[in-house]
């Protein structure tokens, strides 16, 4: 009996995962823009209107690891867990880092990334200047740096 709610517990966090009957934007090659397509010029001029102090990347390492919760799917290291479905990004993948600016990131900080497991946080879990806070501090993560 319990193994057979654990396996359709299990079936039915797959099936969220892997973004069964979400229509979106999810794309199987990481490096694909997670925004619309119409947006992605705009929010690809789009910079955070804070500077990089080692103030501001402490102030996003508190909430990577606290309120945030993106620890518990991005990892210590940020590499991220393995989840099933769709798993998070590789923070330290020097190309992603590189391919993605920060404008996108606020688009997914604030509206999720659809069709995966990565959820709405800004005006949820944390305000819009903490989002940017802590895209600060995944920079750090990034290998080639
Ligand atoms: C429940 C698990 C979960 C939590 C909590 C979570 N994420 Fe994610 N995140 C994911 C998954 C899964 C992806 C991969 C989504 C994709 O491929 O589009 C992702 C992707 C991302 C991306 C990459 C999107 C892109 O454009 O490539 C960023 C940035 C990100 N998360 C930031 C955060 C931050 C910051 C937090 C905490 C405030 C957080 N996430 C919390 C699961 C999570």
């Amino acid at each position: 009996m319990m193994r057979t709610i654990h396996l359709i517990m299990i079936g039915a966090f797959v099936f969220l995962h892997a973004g069964g009957g979400v229509a979106g934007a999810f794309h199987p090659d990481i490096y694909h823009p997670r925004v619309p397509a119409e947006l992605l010029e705009k929010l690809q001029d789009m910079d955070s209107p804070y500077p990089a102090t080692p103030e501001r990347i402490e102030a996003g390492r508190k909430i990577y690891f606290g309120k945030g919760l993106c620890v518990t799917c991005h990892s210590n290291d940020g590499k991220g867990v393995k989840l099933p479905g769709h798993s998070p990004r590789d923070f330290t993948d020097p190309k992603w880092q590189e391919i993605r600016t920060d404008g996108e990131m606020m688009w997914v900080l604030r509206n999720g990334s659809p069709g995966t497991g990565m959820p709405v946080r800004v005006g949820k879990v944390i305000s819009e200047e903490e989002g940017w806070s802590v895209i600060h501090f995944i920079r750090t993560f990034n290998k080639s740096q």
